[in-house]
């Protein structure tokens, strides 16, 4: 065997292998979405878009390139962990010239999405839960999710449409919106309170809490959070006056 057959081959074989040790290490091989899924998917989006695009496991671009060829100004951007479907990626990218798309060889887990205005994926079950415990932790703002085949745990998708194919693979639309806490959030000790020439001064520990961008107050002046800073001593002086009322 001539050696460059031999460096092939040597090639070929490690490179079957690391697809083969990253689909085991993700849960998914990298195979692409179909045309009519990527078409569906696309035709998902009838609003807006105001901001990147993500595809969460771009694999060898089928999809990403879709949506950045459908959007040439808009950022898009993929992340993948397989290096040669990502390597293939990378090479569509240059050739065909879009500046638009941005790949990286990186996990979607400790990717930046706080950004994004629509998410694209087609992962698996395993990987659809880590993708909603990210969002529920990292409390995103609303934004498009659009999945090939699988769901998300637990949420109910806006839309489903049905691939006409042997399948009928769903693909689930979510419009996806934090939830806010109901439980308050409480800081003992968390200022001093001093009444000095009649007005009350008082020193947060921590003033980035008690500061709203772009507010009507000058800086340093807290009275936004009257009843924040001081709502558990509120919730005292109501009882005590009510036990007093009714005595
Ligand atoms: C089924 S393919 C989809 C490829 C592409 N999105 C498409 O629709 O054609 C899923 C891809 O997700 C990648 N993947 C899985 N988990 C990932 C993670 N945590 N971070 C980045 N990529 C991941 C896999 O390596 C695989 O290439």
């Amino acid at each position: 065997m001539a050696l460059l057959e031999l460096i092939l081959l040597i090639f070929v074989l490690l490179t079957a292998l690391s697809i083969v040790w990253t689909t085991l290490q993700t849960g998914i091989s990298p195979m692409m979405s179909s045309g009519k899924a990527c078409q569906a998917m696309l035709a998902s989006i009838d609003e807006g878009v105001n901001g990147p695009l993500i595809d969460l496991g771009s694999g060898w671009g089928t999809l990403v390139i879709a949506v950045a060829s459908k959007y040439p100004h808009q950022q898009v951007i993929g992340y993948e962990l397989s290096w040669f479907p990502w390597l293939v990626s990378i090479i569509r990218k240059y050739s065909l010239r879009l500046d638009n798309l941005t790949l990286y060889r990186k996990d979607f887990k400790n990717a930046e999405l706080n950004n994004g205005s629509i998410l694209f994926c087609y992962l698996f079950p395993g990987g659809m839960v880590a993708l909603h415990e990210k969002l529920k932790r990292e409390r995103l703002n609303e934004i498009l999710i659009v999945s090939n085949t699988f769901a998300l745990p637990s949420y109910q998708p806006t839309k489903t449409i049905r691939l006409k194919d042997i399948y009928q693979t769903p693909i689930y639309v979510y419009h996806w919106r934090p939830k806010c806490s109901l439980t308050p959030t409480t800081y003992p000790n968390f200022t001093s309170a001093q009444i000095v020439d009649g007005g009350l001064i008082v020193q947060p520990k921590n003033v980035n809490l008690v500061t709203v961008a772009g507010g009507h107050f000058p800086k340093g002046v807290y009275h936004a959070f009257d009843y924040s800073l001081f709502f558990e001593n509120l919730k005292v002086n109501i009882a005590e006056r009510i036990e007093a009322f009714s005595r």
